[in-house]
């Protein structure tokens, strides 16, 4: 099993390391002839961001840009994994304001840009595991979800953090047409110690630069140990509450897919296993980009704990 390793490195070591990827990525997108909708996205909407700080670091090769950024679920967009690329260059993630309330003391509608300079962004290169059996990892800016519940000041009786989608169909072509993929607004749910725990990061940009529409402009969750379909993307709305919310995709089918998604290679899914995954981007001949899948994403040294005396194979 490959380990994991994680620890915390000055910014100095690994922002150029990013910025040159981020270039050689940019240049073999660009040299590949990549849609329009692609270098769209990449040159009129992208800008630089400054992550400052840089606390976590993975000993694994980066998902390159174009892969992230061509190949993922959105399903606003569409239901096919070209969609999101393809058909979200209509959506304008600027200007945007998220709204937090519930149980709290201070709710408060709070704008991107002063949140980005409030909370010095930091780069964070986090492995990501689809529940579809595939994984990526990806050098996130963001900053902690903790920053921003600390600022309203939960109420000891929130439980729950809820987290909810845009619901724009003039911008969201999956959210207009005939057939409806799923309720909307898309929402997500953890428990308020799973919010707070340092890993669990508000992204609004990867490889360096603004999130791209397709990735969850401008502001989505990335909670690296569960599995992708937690991770909400384009949030409006953060609520605190005393009751376990009802997530999208337990809401749509909970015989396949449940409250908690921890990462666990021992819980198959119904219809596939959850032994091994496929890494994005890696080439390889019979099954070489295919490794196995470690308890909580490999994050077991600094999540397990959350769970203890808890059946995970009831609570999948
Ligand atoms: N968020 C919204 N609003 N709508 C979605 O359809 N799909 C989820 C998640 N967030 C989804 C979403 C799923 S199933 C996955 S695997 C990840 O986004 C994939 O996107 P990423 O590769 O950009 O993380």
């Amino acid at each position: 099993m490959s380990k994991l390793r994680l620890t915390k490195i000055p910014a100095s070591e690994i922002t150029p390391f990013s910025v040159y990827l981020k270039r050689r990525e940019f240049l073999t997108g660009a040299a590949a002839g990549l849609g329009m909708a692609v270098m769209a996205g990449k040159t009129a909407l992208a800008e630089p961001l400054q992550s400052t700080k840089s606390d976590y670091v993975l000993d694994e090769k980066l998902t390159p840009l174009k892969d992230i950024t061509t190949y993922n679920n959105f399903y606003e967009f569409g239901l096919n994994k070209s969609d999101p690329v393809n058909l979200s260059g209509g959506f304008k993630p600027k200007p945007w304001a998220i709204e937090v309330d519930g149980m709290v003391n201070k709710p408060g509608t709070f704008d991107i840009e002063t949140l980005i300079k409030d909370f010095p962004l930091e780069e964070r290169v986090y492995r990501m595991r689809c529940v579809e059996a595939w994984s990526m990892v990806i050098p996130w800016d963001g900053f902690q979800l903790s920053h921003l519940l600390d600022r309203v000041e939960p109420l000891a009786s929130a439980k729950y953090v809820v987290f909810e989608t845009v619901v724009r169909p003039s911008q969201m072509p999956g959210q207009s047409g005939l057939f409806q993929s799923l309720n909307w607004p898309y929402i997500e749910g953890l428990r308020l110690d799973e919010a707070r725990h340092p890993l669990t990061l508000l992204a609004v940009g990867l490889y360096g630069e603004t999130l791209p529409n397709q990735n969850g402009a401008p502001i989505r969750l990335v909670v690296p140990w569960k599995y992708g379909f937690k991770g909400i993307k384009s949030i409006v709305r953060i609520t605190l509450t005393d009751k376990q919310p009802l997530n999208t995709w337990k809401a749509t089918n909970s015989q396949e897919y449940g409250f908690y998604a921890n990462v666990n290679p021992e819980v198959d899914h119904p219809r596939w296993s959850q032994a091994s995954e496929r890494r994005i981007g890696e080439g390889g001949f019979f099954g070489a980009n295919r490794r196995p899948t470690l308890p909580f994403n490999g994050y077991a040294d600094q999540v397990a704990s959350l769970y203890s005396g808890m059946d995970l194979k009831v609570n999948y």
